[in-house]
């Protein structure tokens, strides 16, 4: 969800004016994936190296999740809406931590669609967070290193239970990954887009996923062998 400080910027405002807007976004953004059916969304919205960001935006950006998860939180449970939380959730003030864990919670049987917040989060994080509990069954004789491949180290990563990751928009023009799902976009559509996060509403999505519908996904394969169904 980048370019909320530019976007401020631009209009002789402060960054937290675009962090707020960019949260009307999230808003209409997850309104839209509901309502196309989609099964699971994530939004980057704090990553691992944000916290190095100055003390007054950190705290801005708190204030704003904290806001999101109290107003949102009756239109996420009547929307049969799962909300999920990936990333070093421990390091998260109480004031974020508690409405998460509580929504987490109150939200866990739903299954029309799965909000995923990516939150001190962090792509290599995750890996070595994974690898770290890999050691440790390994250690303990739970797991023979020679059965580790690549579905049972995706099942220690904390997008397990997520379905497999097929589109990811970076808004803004740039056309980085910065730390974001590093394992899971093996195979994803990277789709970019130079709108930038606050201006970014569910025209611009549709518009994303029609480019996602036009693109051949061939994981390895050929065209010839796609067209023949092998
Ligand atoms: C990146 O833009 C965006 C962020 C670091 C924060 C994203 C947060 C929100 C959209 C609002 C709160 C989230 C929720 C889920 C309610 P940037 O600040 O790096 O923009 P710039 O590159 O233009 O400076």
């Amino acid at each position: 969800m980048d370019g909320n400080g530019r976007w401020a910027e631009a209009k002789g405002q402060r960054r937290l004016e675009g962090h707020r807007a960019g949260a009307d976004s999230v808003r209409d953004i997850t309104r839209a994936s509901r309502e196309l059916g989609l099964e699971a969304i994530t939004l980057y919205a704090f990553s691992s190296q944000n916290w190095a960001r100055p003390a007054e935006e950190v705290a801005g950006l708190m204030q704003l999740l904290r806001e999101f998860l109290i107003g949102e939180r009756s239109e996420i449970l009547d929307n049969q809406i799962r909300l999920e939380a990936i990333g070093d959730i421990d390091k998260l003030p109480p004031m974020v931590k508690e409405p998460l864990d509580e929504l987490r919670a109150a939200s866990s049987h739903h299954r029309a669609m799965t909000l995923t917040l990516a939150l001190s989060y962090g792509g290599r994080e995750s890996i070595v967070r994974a690898v770290q509990a890999i050691a440790r069954d390994a250690a303990s004789g739970v797991l023979r290193p020679e059965d580790l491949d690549v579905a049972r180290f995706s099942g220690y990563l904390p997008t397990a239970a997520l379905p497999p990751l097929d589109l990811l928009i970076r808004t803004s023009g740039e056309q980085r990954i910065s730390n974001f799902m590093l394992w899971e976009i093996a195979y994803a559509e990277l789709v970019f887009t130079d709108v930038l996060w606050p201006e970014f509403r569910r025209q611009h999505l549709y518009e994303c996923l029609d480019v996602y519908a036009n693109r051949e996904r061939r994981f390895g394969l050929t065209s010839a062998q796609l067209a023949s169904d092998v």
